[in-house]
């Protein structure tokens, strides 16, 4: 039994962690969220009391976050602004929490000797040509194109720089687009369906041809525990499981589970700055740690999402109004 101190669990994966955590292993679970727009208690609920605890606070915050990394034996970093056209309006939350947040956890374990898991993801490497046949590996060159994703790319720099020169004990994943339940409504996947219940067509950035690399929230988890466990210390390892798909054919996809024609979309203005095509290589996760997707079939993930959404409009529906009002604001 380990305590682990997981930042941002009211989040989409960080909440998804923490069932998954209290589901597969022995643990105990301290939360750290701000509760921001996007952590929701509610994620939570009906989690063991016994188990799993929350502490609402900041990440930034350096006398408390010492004082739970105190107590901790494991520190698992999830919090995180994670939003890219929120960082196109906004980028200060994005500094402040992906930057400071890193360091004054970074600073905690340092002080305290504790293990640290860094989640990151693969837009710090910038994007890729539709054709280009390489995919991201741990060697790809860092070259992020976004506030939010320049901040990801920034703290894991730190993370590197406190393991080579303080030896602190970490471990970094840099993982694909998540999509599974509890997934805010302002991102792609779960905008489109509950778009749907509400009557509204699909909205699709520009053309719809960007490309993305889609693992279930689970199969991430799994693999965040398998490298908390087997990783090697200063080790970064890439999280995905070969699902790219362009935006149009999700979306034509979702139409169709949903029981709509699918070309029943429309398109509205594009991303600036849109990051073209995303895709992982996760071999050394795979043949060094030994970890499987358990979702092979991304059409059956996302019929299951489809119905955890109709199931779990209590959940959805106080977020959902102020985030298409956002939207609208730039014509998305
Ligand atoms: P999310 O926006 O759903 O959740 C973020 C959580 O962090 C929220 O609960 C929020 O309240 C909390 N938070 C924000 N600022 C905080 C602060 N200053 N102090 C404490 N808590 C704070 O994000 P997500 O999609 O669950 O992403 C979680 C992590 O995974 C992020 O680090 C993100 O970069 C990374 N990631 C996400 C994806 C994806 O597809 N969503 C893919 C790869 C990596
Ligand atoms: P998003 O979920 O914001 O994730 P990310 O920007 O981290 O990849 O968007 C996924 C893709 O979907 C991205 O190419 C932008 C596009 N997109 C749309 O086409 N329509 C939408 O309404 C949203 C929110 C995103």
């Amino acid at each position: 039994m380990a305590v682990y101190v997981v930042t941002g669990g009211a989040g989409f994966i960080g909440s998804n962690f923490v069932r998954w955590v209290v589901s597969n292993t022995d643990h105990r679970v301290v939360v750290l969220d701000k509760l921001t727009y996007a952590g929701h208690k509610a994620s939570l609920a009906g989690l063991p009391e016994n188990r799993v605890s929350l502490v609402v606070g900041d990440v930034c915050d350096a006398e408390l976050v010492d004082k739970l990394v105190a107590d901790a034996d494991v520190v698992v970093h999830f919090a995180a602004e994670s939003h890219n056209d929120n960082s196109l309006n906004d980028p200060w939350p994005f500094v402040s929490t992906n930057l400071i947040g890193t360091y004054t956890l970074l600073e905690a374990v340092r002080r305290h000797g504790k293990r640290y898991h860094h989640i990151s993801t693969d837009e710090v490497y910038g994007d890729l040509e539709l054709d280009d046949p390489e995919r991201f590996s741990e060697s790809t060159p860092y070259n992020p194109s976004s506030p939010y994703s320049s901040t990801k790319a920034g703290s894991d720099l730190l993370v590197r720089a406190w393991v080579r020169s303080f030896g602190v004990q970490a471990t970094l994943s840099n993982c694909s687009n998540n999509y599974g339940p509890y997934q805010h409504v302002e991102k792609f996947i779960p905008r489109q369906i509950t778009n749907l219940i509400d009557g509204i067509r699909p909205k699709l950035y520009g053309a719809g041809l960007n490309v993305r690399d889609w693992i279930h929230v689970d199969d991430h988890n799994a693999a965040v525990e398998t490298i908390i466990t087997k990783g090697a210390i200063g080790e970064t390892y890439l999280i995905g499981a070969d699902g790219e798909q362009n935006n149009k054919s999700v979306v034509e996809l979702i139409l169709t589970l949903m029981g709509h024609q699918a070309d029943d979309y429309e398109h509205v203005n594009d991303r600036p700055g849109h990051d073209l095509r995303y895709a992982i290589d996760a071999s050394k996760l795979r043949e060094e740690l030994g970890w499987t997707p358990q979702y092979t079939s991304f059409r059956d993930g996302l019929a299951a999402t489809i119905d955890w959404y109709r199931a779990n409009e209590d959940w959805w529906r106080p977020m959902k109004a102020a985030t298409e009002a956002k939207y609208a604001k730039t014509g998305q």
